[in-house]
C-alpha cells in the first residue's frame, strides 16, 4: 500500500511530465494513475465543478469550503476523499515506475488506471478523536490499491480531457451523535439501541464523472469507507438519501446491502421544483433493520430479480 510520500513523489514526478508532455506524443506512452487522498483547500474548485457535473441538486458555498476543510457545519470532522486521475508518460522515469509497480504488474497501458492510496493520516486522526477512539485506530486500514477499468474508450476519453490532473471520483460523508440529530424518528428508524450506538453515518454524497461509471470504482469508494465504519463499533448505521427516479444510484446501493427504510415525499427542491427521495440505511456493527425493514427488502428485492 502507498503510503502520503509516495503519493506526493507520484504528484511531482506527474507534474514533471507535464511540463516535458509538449515535446513527446503522449497518445501511446501515457499511462494513468488515479491517486486517493483527503480532500485539500486546493481542491474547492475542483470539487465544486465535480459535484455540479454529478447531482441535479445545488450545494451551497459553504457546503465546499467545509468539505475542503474536512469538517462538517458543526464542526465535526468529515470523511471526504477524492480520486485524481493523473495521466504521465510511462518509461520516462524508472524508479516512480518502480514505485507504482511495487505491487502490479502495470502491462497493459490502454485497459487499465492503478489506484494508488493514502490515508491522509492527519483527518483521519481527528475523526478518531472525535469519536473518542484511539488516534491509531485507523492505522492499519488495508484498503484495495488495484481496480481494473474494462472500458478502453473510456479511459482514453477520460486521459485526454484530464488535463494531467483532474478530480474524477469522490466521497463524503460524515460522523454524528444520534442524541444532536432533530428528527428523533429518524434516529428510531435507524438505531435499534442508542446505548450500544451512539453513533450514526451520513454518507453526503458519492459519485465519478461518466468515463468511470459502471466499473467498480463506486464499489470501491463505497466499501473502503465502510470498512472505516466497521472500526467505529459506536456507529450502527450509515444512511442517505437517493432521489427516487436515480435508478444507477438505487441498485448500486441495493447492491452494496443498503434497505430501503421509506420514501420521503418532496425532499429536494431542484430548481424550484419538488421531488422525492428514498431513505436507505446499512446496518453495521450489530445494529440491525426491524423485522418489516428486512422483509419489505427482499420482496423488493425478489420482485427486481423476477420482473426487471
Ligand atoms: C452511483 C454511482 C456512484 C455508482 O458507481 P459505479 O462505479 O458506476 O458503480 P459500480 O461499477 O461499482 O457498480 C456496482 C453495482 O451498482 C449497480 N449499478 C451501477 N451503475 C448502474 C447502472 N447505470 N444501472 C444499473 N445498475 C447499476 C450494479 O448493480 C453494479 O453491479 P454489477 O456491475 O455487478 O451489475 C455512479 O453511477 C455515479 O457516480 N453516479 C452519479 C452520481 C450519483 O448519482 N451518486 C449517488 C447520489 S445519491
Amino acid at each position: 500500500m502507498c503510503n502520503e510520500k509516495h503519493v506526493v513523489d507520484v504528484i511531482k514526478f506527474y507534474e514533471e511530465c507535464s511540463r516535458r508532455k509538449d515535446t513527446q506524443s503522449s497518445k501511446d506512452t501515457t499511462k494513468s494513475i488515479l491517486v486517493f487522498r483527503s480532500l485539500e483547500e486546493g481542491d474547492r474548485e475542483g470539487i465544486k465543478a465535480l459535484h455540479e457535473d454529478l447531482f441535479p441538486v445545488k450545494y451551497s458555498e459553504d457546503f465546499y469550503d467545509n468539505a475542503v476543510r474536512n469538517k462538517s457545519p458543526t464542526g465535526s470532522p468529515l470523511y471526504c476523499r477524492v480520486g485524481l486521475l493523473n495521466v504521465y508518460e510511462s518509461g520516462s522515469n524508472n524508479d516512480t515506475l518502480t514505485l507504482l509497480n511495487n505491487e502490479n504488474e502495470m502491462n497493459d497501458n490502454a485497459r487499465r488506471i492503478d489506484i494508488v492510496g493514502d490515508s491522509t493520516q492527519a483527518s483521519m486522526d481527528e475523526l478518531a478523536n472525535f469519536l473518542g477512539m484511539d488516534i491509531d485506530c485507523f492505522d492499519d486500514l488495508d484498503v484495495e490499491n488495484v481496480i481494473s477499468i474494462k472500458n478502453e474508450k473510456s479511459i482514453e476519453d477520460a486521459a485526454e480531457s484530464a488535463l494531467n490532473q483532474r478530480i474524477v471520483a469522490c466521497i463524503i460523508g460524515g460522523f454524528s451523535e444520534s442524541i444532536r440529530i432533530r428528527d428523533a424518528k429518524l434516529v428510531e428508524k435507524l438505531v435499534r439501541n442508542f446505548d450500544n450506538h451512539p453513533h450514526m453515518f451520513y454518507l453526503m454524497t458519492i459519485g465519478s464523472t461518466q468515463a468511470f461509471r459502471e466499473q467498480k470504482l463506486g464499489t470501491k469508494m463505497l466499501k473502503d469507507c465502510l470498512k472505516m465504519i466497521e472500526r467505529v463499533p459506536t456507529c450502527g448505521v450509515v444512511y442517505l438519501h437517493v432521489i427516487t427516479y436515480n435508478v444507477a444510484a438505487i441498485k448500486f446501493y441495493e447492491k452494496q446491502g443498503f434497505y430501503r427504510i421509506e420514501e420521503i415525499k418532496d425532499y429536494y427542491n431542484i430548481d424550484g421544483v419538488r421531488h422525492s427521495c428514498y431513505l436507505y440505511a446499512y446496518f453495521v456493527n450489530g445494529n440491525y433493520p426491524t423485522f418489516y425493514q428486512a422483509i419489505t427488502s427482499v420482496c423488493r428485492s425478489m420482485y427486481s430479480y423476477f420482473f426487471s
